[in-house]
C-alpha cells in the first residue's frame, strides 16, 4: 500500500470561525467560500444565529447577512460550544461588549479547560463575567457592558485570548492594544485588516479602535495546513509514496510543522497554490515518502506556531531515525485533551519508546518502526489524537482499535474519506 493522488483539504478552522463571527458583525453581506463545515465551525455558526443573524448555507458557501457592529440580539438560552475553545473564547470577547446578557458553556473536555486566561484581562477592561471557579471555568454569565480599551502583553501563547481581546476592543472606548510576544497565529489580525476595520499591526503590538464598524466582504478560506498535515506525515512515512495537496494555508504562524519535517530530512516542494488568497498565504505542496532523521529538541519559538500538529509530529518522531525531544510545550497540557498524556499513552500502546516530560515527550524512533496491532487506543475524544492514530496505523501489521473515533468530525468530517481516496 502506498499513498498517491491530488487532494485539496477542507477550510482552516480558525479562519471559518474568525470569517463567520467578523461577517455577522460587518455591514452587509458577505460570502465565506470554502468555510469548514465541522462540528466546532457549526458552534459558532449556531451562536451567531442565535443572536439573530441570518446566515444561509448554499453548497460549499456560507452567506451572511451583517447588520452592523450593534445588532446582535439577546440568546433565548446557554450557547453551547460544544467541544470548541475558539468558539468559547472568542464569544466571550464578543459578548462581554454587548448590550445583553448572555451565558456559554460547553461539553465536559470544554468546561476543564482554562478560561482565567481570557476572562481576567477582559476584567480590566471593565467586562461583568462570571464563572465556575472564580471565573475561570465554564459555564460562563455574561452581563454585557460599557468597556474600555486597555494594553495588554499576553502572558501565553495564544491566539484566542488575543482573539477575544481584538474582539472586546471593537466595543471598548478608545484603543485596544495587545502586545504578542509569541507569535500566535495571526488569522484574526489579518481579517480584521481585509474587512477595513480600524485596526494596526506594528511588531508585535496590534490594536483596534472601539466603535467603528467595517463593511461585508468575500472571504475565500483557505485549506486547513492543521488538517493537511495529518496526509503529509503519512505520505512521508508510506514507502513509495507521493502525493499532491493544494491551496493549503501556509501563514508561517501554522506552519512550523512543515520546518520541523524539512529539517528531519522530508522531500517537501511547495508551488504558487491554483487559487490565490489576498490575505493569507497559501500554496500547493507535493509530499514524497522520505527517510526521517529525529528532530532533536525541540522547543522555543517554533512551539506555538506548530502547536496543534503535535500528535502527528509524533507519529513523524516514531517513524525517524533517531530521537525527538519536544519542550516548551506545556500548554498541551490544556488542549482538548491533555495531549502530552495521552499521546504518550497511545504511542506507548502501539509499541513506540516514548517517555513523557513535564513540558513535552522524548520519543526514540525508528526507520523499521511497524505498529504492533491488535491493541485499543484511547483518544480521550481529541479528536487530533485520532487522526494521528488512525495515521500510525498505515504501519501495522494488524488492527488498532481507537476507542472513539466519532471526534474526529470536530475539524475533519471528511477525513476518512480522503485517506482512503490517496490509499492504493
Ligand atoms: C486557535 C488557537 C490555538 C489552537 C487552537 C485554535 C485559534 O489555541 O491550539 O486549536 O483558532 O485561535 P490557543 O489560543 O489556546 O493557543
Amino acid at each position: 500500500m502506498k499513498l498517491q493522488g491530488e487532494i485539496t483539504v477542507p477550510g482552516d478552522k480558525s479562519i471559518t470561525h474568525r470569517a463567520i463571527i467578523l461577517a455577522a458583525i460587518a455591514e452587509g453581506e458577505s460570502k465565506i467560500h470554502g468555510w469548514l463545515p465541522s462540528e466546532d465551525c457549526r458552534r459558532t455558526l449556531n451562536a451567531v444565529r442565535a443572536m439573530g443573524v441570518s446566515v444561509k448555507e448554499s453548497g460549499a458557501t456560507l452567506c451572511v447577512d451583517g447588520r452592523g457592529l450593534s445588532s446582535l440580539k439577546e440568546p433565548g438560552d446557554f450557547i453551547d460550544c460544544g467541544n470548541s475553545g475558539t468558539t468559547f473564547r472568542l464569544l466571550t470577547g464578543l459578548l462581554s461588549g454587548q448590550s445583553f446578557f448572555s451565558a456559554l458553556t460547553g461539553d465536559a473536555s470544554l468546561r476543564k479547560r482554562p478560561m482565567g486566561r481570557v476572562v481576567d484581562p477582559l476584567h480590566k477592561m471593565g467586562a461583568n463575567i462570571f464563572g465556575r471557579g472564580n471565573g475561570t471555568l465554564a459555564p460562563l454569565a455574561i452581563r454585557g457592558k460599557e468597556l474600555t480599551g486597555i494594553e495588554y502583553t499576553l502572558p501565553i501563547a495564544s491566539a484566542q485570548v488575543k482573539s477575544a481581546l481584538l474582539l472586546a476592543g471593537l466595543y471598548a472606548s478608545g484603543v485596544t492594544g495587545i502586545i504578542d510576544p509569541f507569535g500566535s497565529r495571526d488569522h484574526t489580525e489579518r481579517l480584521l485588516k481585509y474587512f477595513g476595520a480600524s485596526f494596526k499591526q506594528k511588531d508585535t503590538r496590534c490594536s483596534v479602535t472601539g466603535g467603528t464598524g467595517f463593511s461585508g466582504k468575500t472571504i475565500k478560506v483557505p485549506g486547513d495546513f492543521s488538517s493537511a498535515a495529518f496526509f503529509i506525515v503519512a505520505a512521508l512515512m508510506v514507502k513509495d509514496s507521493v502525493i499532491t495537496i493544494k491551496n493549503v494555508g501556509m501563514n508561517p504562524t501554522r506552519t512550523g510543522l512543515f520546518n520541523i519535517l524539512q529539517k528531519m530530512g522530508a522531500t517537501i516542494e511547495r508551488s504558487s497554490a491554483d487559487t490565490p488568497i489576498d490575505y493569507e498565504p497559501v500554496a500547493n505542496i507535493k509530499i514524497s515518502a522520505s527517510n526521517l532523521k529525529g528532530a532533536g529538541i525541540i522547543g522555543g519559538e517554533i512551539i506555538p506556531r506548530m502547536i496543534d500538529e503535535f500528535p502527528i509530529l509524533c507519529i513523524a518522531a516514531a517513524s525517524a531515525e533517531g530521537e525527538t525531544i519536544i519542550r516548551g510545550a506545556k500548554e498541551l497540557r490544556v488542549k482538548e485533551s491533555d495531549r502530552i498524556a495521552t499521546m504518550t499513552r497511545a504511542l506507548q500502546a502501539i509499541g513506540v519508546d516514548a517517555k513523557e516530560l513535564p513540558d513535552g515527550i522524548h520519543i526514540v524512533g525508528s526507520k523499521q518502526w511497524t505498529v504492533r496491532g491488535g491493541v485499543q487506543c484511547k483518544t480521550q475524544g481529541d479528536h487530533r489524537v485520532a487522526m494521528a492514530m488512525k495515521i500510525s496505523a498505515l504501519r501495522s501489521d494488524g488492527e488498532i482499535q481507537l476507542d472513539d473515533e466519532t471526534c474526529i468530525d470536530t475539524s475533519f468530517p471528511t477525513f476518512n474519506k480522503l485517506l482512503e481516496s490517496l490509499c492504493h
